[in-house]
């Protein structure tokens, strides 16, 4: 096995399928445009959802990517050797290209090797599918990997809570996956131990996914207009596996990290199981919001959505700090280790590093304030105590209204002689744990990528809205800040410093409604990021040099880079109307707007 830093894998992994005939994507926004079912990307094919369906791609069939994704529905657990908020997804694609065998046999080239990763095949694994009443036993992907010389006895059918990958308990793309194990050499936790068993024996570090059903808002699974393929394998944890650490905060990925902690707090990472994991966590949260706050759609701490996900990312990251000792105002220093590690590749960190600094420092000052805060709760709460004891609930008030740990409360009471039901507290605790597992990201429910007919007009209303804006405020200042659709209404960010006038409001609906009137075709077409920015189309500029992108246009009125899908004509968005303009952040307006029809 080849032992290599996250920069060399990150570099095989593309130039291995940019070999075999795939081409090099950006990685997407780590916050999902278009998409009201989840608040941040939280894998590969998030992105992509549009061109599993059917649309074709500007760059081709078969695309190879590292995306940046953000789970955070196990927060809690990170800190021990393998959770983190933040991953890098190796990905390949094939878009109704290539399906299982080559899949297959590319998977096992790339990791067995000597030129590529070069692992011992006797130590690989495999699950597939075992068929159910939805869909047949996968003996395709088994036979595959048979025909690449693999024992049959490696191999092993499980059932659709293994071996069926779709965004959980959503609609959209998904189907029947194999998933690669690495046999750590553990042993084996009883007679069942297999592949796909979680006790830590075998190391899932490759799925494939072959995606061939839309699962549909009434449960049915019907076979997609064409057969894909998504691939995804964690960064981290195979440079782990391949620098023969046992977890991913050990790689060197997080060394320059780690170091900084340790510099900052003069505590050595290592020294006690409780340190280590204080260590991790503040390392896995500000890597985390660095890449949120850095994103080429960047956020900013709040108290909703995203923002609120960041917010506590960031508290939770202050809480550790202070408990290892770390002056205040030094997590910018851990942020500058982050963007030292990672800005090589995404440029945007470098780009936004003083907007992250700032922000970060800004939040610091912020729980702060809010800590002070908390501590005139807890003498108000003393004050009306009946009895020695904090039962857990007010103890968790403290803990999620002004992110007061337990221990601290603890401490503040310990020094009045009082007590904290601690075990109310994890009750408390739980319960809430229960509602935000119920998926943080996925709080919308619903459709994962709605390509309804609605959602198509909205799209193209956005497109008119914001170059009715630019017109009507006469500036070109006006820039797109977020945007999200939900079967209902359209919802628009745009960069412009004041509230806008009804006599302006009254123009961009105006502008909008003229386009429609006009039933215009709206046009697409392919071309490199270069030719679209020389040709004025407006939009985010992320891919790389010489990448192809698809350009909107309403021939007379807007032109933006764009996925798509578009309504065909502006003729069929029916009759514009705004709902609401507000602030939505500083010098950050939003927009509300419904199409209705006659
Ligand atoms: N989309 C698949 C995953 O996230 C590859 O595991």
């Amino acid at each position: 096995m080849r032992s290599m830093t996250s920069k060399e894998l990150r570099q095989l992994y593309l130039d291995f399928f940019v070999s075999k005939g795939h081409v090099v994507i950006p990685s997407a926004s780590l916050i999902p445009e278009n998409d009201p079912t989840v608040l941040f990307t939280t894998a590969g094919m998030h992105p992509l959802v549009p061109y599993l369906m059917g649309e074709t791609h500007p760059e081709g069939k078969r695309l190879v990517d590292v995306q940046k994704c953000v789970r955070t529905g196990d927060i809690d657990e990170v800190g021990d050797a393998s959770h983190c908020t933040f991953f890098e997804m190796l990905g390949n694609w094939s878009l109704g290209d290539y399906f299982k065998k080559e899949s297959i046999a590319y998977s096992w080239e790339f990791l067995t090797s000597p030129d590529c990763l070069g692992i011992d095949p006797n130590l690989l694994y495999f699950t597939c599918f075992e068929g159910d009443e939805n869909a047949p036993r996968d003996t395709v992907a088994h036979d595959c990997w048979v025909s690449q010389g693999v024992d049959p006895s490696h191999i092993v059918y499980l059932p659709k809570k293994n071996n069926w990958w779709g965004p959980a308990g959503m609609t959209g793309p998904c189907g029947p996956d194999t998933e690669i194990f690495y046999d750590t050499g553990k042993p084996v936790c009883g007679p069942d131990c297999k592949a796909g068993c979680d006790c830590g024996k075998y190391l899932e570090i490759w799925n494939n996914v072959f995606m061939e059903y839309n699962k549909t808002a009434e449960g049915a699974f019907e076979p997609l207009a064409q057969k894909n393929v998504d691939t995804g394998m964690g960064l981290d944890r195979t440079v782990a596996t391949l620098q023969g650490v046992g977890s991913v905060y050990d790689t060197d990925a997080f060394s320059g990290i780690i170091a900084s902690i340790a510099a900052l707090s003069g505590k050595q990472y290592g020294k006690s199981d409780e340190i280590t994991r204080m260590f991790r966590i503040i390392a896995d949260h500000i890597r985390c919001a660095t890449f949120m706050l850095g994103d080429q759609r960047g956020i900013t701490p709040s108290n909703v959505d995203q923002g609120y996900i960041l917010r506590r990312l960031i508290r939770r990251a202050i809480r550790f700090a202070m408990q290892l000792d770390i002056p205040d105002g030094s997590l910018t220093q851990i942020a500058d280790a982050v963007i030292a590690q990672y800005g090589g590749f995404y440029h945007e960190l470098a780009d936004n590093r003083e907007k992250i600094l700032d922000e970060l420092t800004k939040e610091e000052q912020r729980f702060e304030h809010a800590l002070k805060k908390g501590i005139r709760e807890f003498e108000r709460l003393v004050g009306t105590l009946e009895g020695d004891t904090i039962d857990g609930v007010s103890a968790f008030h403290l803990y999620d209204t002004f992110g007061f740990p337990l221990e601290l409360t603890q401490e503040l009471a310990a020094e009045r002689t009082l007590k904290v039901d601690a075990s109310g507290f994890d009750e408390a605790f739980k319960a809430h744990q229960e509602l935000s597992h119920a998926g943080a990201e996925q709080r919308f429910q619903g459709g994962l990528a709605d390509h309804t007919e609605e959602t198509a007009r909205l799209h193209t209303a956005t497109h008119l809205l914001q170059a009715a804006l630019r017109h009507v405020l006469n500036s070109d200042e006006v820039a797109q800040k977020g945007s999200n659709i939900t079967a209902e209404r359209l919802r628009f960010d745009f960069s412009f410093p004041r509230k806008l006038t009804p006599e302006e409001l009254a123009a961009v609906e105006a502008f909008v409604n003229e386009a429609i009137a006009q039933d215009v075709e709206v046009l697409c077409e392919e071309m490199t990021v270069d030719e679209a920015r020389e040709s004025g189309a407006i939009g985010l500029f992320e891919s790389k040099y010489g990448s192809k992108v698809k350009v909107y246009t309403v021939p007379g009125f807007s032109r933006e880079i764009c996925g798509g899908p578009h309504a065909a004509r502006t003729g069929e968005l029916g009759s514009f109307k705004i709902k609401k303009e507000e602030a939505s952040s500083a010098g950050v307006r939003r927009i509300k707007a419904v199409l209705t029809h006659a």
